[in-house]
């Protein structure tokens, strides 16, 4: 038998002070939201080693690259990784070596002359800084990789830095979790898409209903699958938010009535109006279907807010959505139209946050993403859709995965903390160096911003 000593008393006060102490350590890291590593040689490393992004830099051929603006932008990232690391390593044991440094800053020149005007030359130069990065990063068989050292970064919980989005004027009820649009109906925050080339099967669409997927974007060819997943997944219609994209078989008032007979219903909640050359003959049409109550609000995909202002007729004051490819790398097209849509009350709506599609680089594997997913104890996915959330967008999101949707949808449920918020939106001034930051861009990753004393920044 174990026999237990009975604790003297003052043996239980140490115990409630160990307590006590490890407690208040806690609340102060949480409260500052802390010192986190910042994997920027790390992420360099990741983004050149990217297979495309290699074999472009091995084969230095604009023609011979499979995705060119993409690696090139790949590319980008690369150099701002590895300046970021060197200026803020800079004189200190971890420096970063100057031969690294000098190869990332060529890179930019070159870069910067391809961007301008797109040659081979500056293409090839490019690529031959990209290879030798590569070789320094990761070694060669002559050389070995150099040494990834950890850098950490201190991040105040209270700077008014990151991406601004000016989105105050549309109502974002988190509690229901909708988004208030301009004429009165609430869209559910998150949505689940569906697209030609990813017909949903009936069941996955009905089983994604039932998870409390409550907003759908499809595809009008793939209506009549929708619509019987409704009927199969026993949820009212009007529970559902239905948003439909102007897409081919839809040219006629004609076919969007025979959608909605496909999709089982008398109307749908949002109409989008991708960018193209029609765009002025199709507002036409859709406003006809909005005047005979087939549509209830308008809204359109990819468009910038100049775009928008050039193409006239009063489109732009009647349009009360806009979706946009929206990542870290490339918030959406450019601040300005952000900043024109929220002043004009349209909410907007993030793509492609999980993929950064028609990109290189897969978020999911990013170091820096990987580390503050680490940090909440979230998935890559989950920490990109709620990031997207918490700057007042709604999103949108594709997945054949019932696993993964419930997952998506979990994003509701959490919160980053500021600090996270901000380096994740950072991840722009290192994708775009040649953006300078400003304009409420500003970022912890700029010291010349970081207007917290104890920030250490770098500046790019
Ligand atoms: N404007 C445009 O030109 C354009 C272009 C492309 C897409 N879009 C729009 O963007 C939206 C989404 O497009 P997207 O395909 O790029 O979507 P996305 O939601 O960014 O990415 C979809 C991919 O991420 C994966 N995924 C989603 N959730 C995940 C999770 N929790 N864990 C792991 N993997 C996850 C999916 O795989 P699983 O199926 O395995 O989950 C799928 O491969 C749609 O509205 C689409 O129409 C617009």
């Amino acid at each position: 038998m174990v026999l237990h000593r009975r604790r003297q008393p003052t043996e239980l006060y140490g115990v409630v002070l160990i307590w006590l102490y490890s407690s208040f350590c806690k609340s102060k890291l949480t409260a500052h939201a802390a010192v986190v590593d910042v994997p920027l040689l790390q992420t360099a490393a990741w983004a050149i080693s990217s297979p495309t992004s290699y074999a472009c830099a091995v084969r230095p051929q604009f023609d011979n690259c499979t995705d060119p603006w993409s690696v090139a932008q790949a590319w980008w990232y690369v150099a701002g990784n590895v300046l970021a690391a060197s200026s803020y390593a800079s004189g200190s044991s971890s420096s970063v070596p100057t031969e690294v440094t000098k190869d990332a800053k060529k890179m930019v020149q070159h870069l910067t002359a391809f961007f301008a005007t797109p040659q081979q030359r500056s293409f090839s130069r490019s690529a031959r800084r990209a290879y030798n990065l590569h070789d320094h990063l990761l070694g060669n068989e002559t050389s070995a990789p150099i040494v990834l050292r950890k850098l950490q970064l201190d991040v105040p919980d209270t700077v008014g830095v990151g991406v601004p989005f000016p989105v105050t004027s549309v109502m974002v009820d988190y509690a229901s979790s909708a988004l208030q649009l301009r004429s009165g109906s609430a869209m559910p925050l998150l949505g689940l898409a569906t697209s030609r080339d990813c017909r949903p099967s009936i069941s996955g669409m009905a089983q994604a209903l039932k998870l409390g997927v409550r907003h759908v974007e499809l595809n009008p060819g793939v209506a009549s699958s929708v619509g019987k997943a409704i009927a199969d997944s026993g949820i009212s219609r009007s529970d559902i938010f239905l948003s439909v994209i102007w897409e081919l078989p839809l040219n006629s008032e004609e076919r969007f009535k025979v959608m909605l007979i496909d999709l089982q219903v008398s109307r749908v909640d949002l109409v989008q109006v991708p960018r193209g050359p029609d765009i002025k003959n199709i507002w036409k049409i859709v406003k006809s279907l909005k005047s005979q109550g087939l549509i209830r609000t308008l809204g359109v995909r990819d468009y910038s807010d100049e775009e928008l202002a050039k193409v006239g007729g009063g489109i732009i004051d009647e349009i009360e959505y806009a979706q946009c490819k929206f990542s870290p790398y490339r918030p959406g097209p450019t601040r300005h139209t952000w900043q024109g849509f929220g002043r004009r009350s349209i909410a907007l709506a993030a793509s492609a946050v999980v993929s950064d599609w028609p990109h290189v680089l897969s978020p999911s594997d990013d170091p820096h993403l990987q580390g503050v997913a680490r940090r909440v104890k979230r998935s890559v996915p989950q920490v990109l859709i709620r990031w997207a959330l918490q700057l007042g967008l709604a999103v949108v999101f594709k997945s054949q995965n019932s696993k993964h949707i419930e997952e998506n949808m979990a994003t509701l449920g959490f919160v980053l903390p500021e600090g996270e918020m901000r380096l994740i939106s950072g991840l722009a001034t290192l994708a775009q160096p040649w953006k300078p930051p400003g304009d409420g861009f500003a970022h912890v990753y700029t010291r010349k911003n970081s207007v917290q004393a104890g920030a250490r920044g770098v500046e790019l």
